[in-house]
């Protein structure tokens, strides 16, 4: 092939208690990245949105990660990557990884041997290191996956995808910047025995309910002492955000990856939308513009159009 575009979805990570090891892919929205191969080597990086990222392909997430790829199949060609955005980056969404998954993803088509989905994640994380300072596969493996996937270490790569009953996230997504780098920032270096056990045992039981399909216990589990009282700051209204969704019969939520992004989980996709009716009036008083989103968990990772 000398063409390939892929869809690669936004995803949730942390889910509240999984702080970096822990995310799941919604259906939209999506960003579109098309590879284009080329005779000469190198990278080059065409944007056709208004974000203003680098297209120096040394300082863009998806340049790195299909540099680290290209490197290590011995491609004796060059790339042209065209990315289309519809996730805003600094959102909390997952937008870099949805770029670095889509390119590697696209270009994985233009070798002669496909590398597997691991190595994939190993590349895509490249870009994360890049965007966020540090390596974490949260949002990248999801993104390449789909559902929801547990990352039980990133070296070597070992992720688990996970079971889960159907599920509709609602997302608020307030119009300012979160950088991931300043959000990992604010995070304590050490952290209390008692929390992080109170951590450990919220992830174990959010893996097994979302098994189990168990959404009382789903509930009871979206609970994290440890990354979001560090972080709740950063975030305008957040409290009241959360409230008003719980309030509004979600089954629970928290900050969506390193924010400024706030998520719900919801049963049915009519509460869902109830949920983000709430959490859009809550957050309304804030005077932030704001987007929303209802998106089903997706089972579908990056792939082609
Ligand atoms: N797990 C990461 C964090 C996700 O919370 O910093 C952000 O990309």
């Amino acid at each position: 092939m000398k063409e390939v575009t892929v869809r690669a979805p936004a995803t949730v990570s942390n889910v509240v208690c999984g702080f970096d090891c822990l995310g799941f892919a919604i259906d939209e929205p999506f960003d579109e990245v098309t590879v284009r191969r080329r005779d000469e080597p190198g990278i080059a990086i065409v944007h056709k949105d208004e974000f203003g990222l680098p297209t120096d392909p040394r300082e863009n997430v998806a340049g790195v990660a299909v540099e680290a790829m290209l490197a290590e199949a011995g491609a004796d060609f060059g790339v042209e990557i065209e990315i289309e955005k519809a996730i805003k980056p600094g959102s909390g969404i997952g937008s870099s990884g949805a770029s670095s998954c889509g390119a590697v993803v696209a270009t994985n088509w233009l070798l002669e041997e496909q590398f597997p989905a691991v190595k994939l994640i190993e590349f895509a994380m490249e870009g994360e290191r890049l965007a966020s300072g540090a390596r974490h596969a949260d949002n990248v493996a999801p993104c390449i996956l789909g559902g929801f996937v547990l990352v039980r270490s990133i070296d070597p790569i070992d992720v688990v995808r996970l079971d889960f009953p159907p599920l509709f996230a609602t997302i608020i997504h307030p119009q300012i910047e979160v950088k991931t780098a300043e959000a990992r920032a604010v995070l304590p270096d050490l952290v209390p025995l008692r929390s992080a056990v109170r951590n450990w045992s919220n992830l174990g039981a959010l893996v097994a309910a979302l098994e189990k399909g168990d959404y009382e216990l789903i509930g009871r589990s979206l609970v994290d002492e440890i990354v979001e009282p560090a972080r709740r700051g950063l975030i305008p209204q957040f409290d009241e955000a959360k409230a008003a969704g719980l309030a509004a019969g979600a089954i629970g939520g928290g900050i969506s990856g390193s924010g400024p992004s706030i998520f719900m989980l919801s049963k049915t996709r009519e509460r869902a939308e109830i949920v983000r009716a709430a959490m859009a009036e809550a957050y309304e008083q804030t005077g932030i513009p704001f987007n929303t989103y209802v998106s089903e968990i997706g089972q579908q990772g990056a792939s082609l159009r």
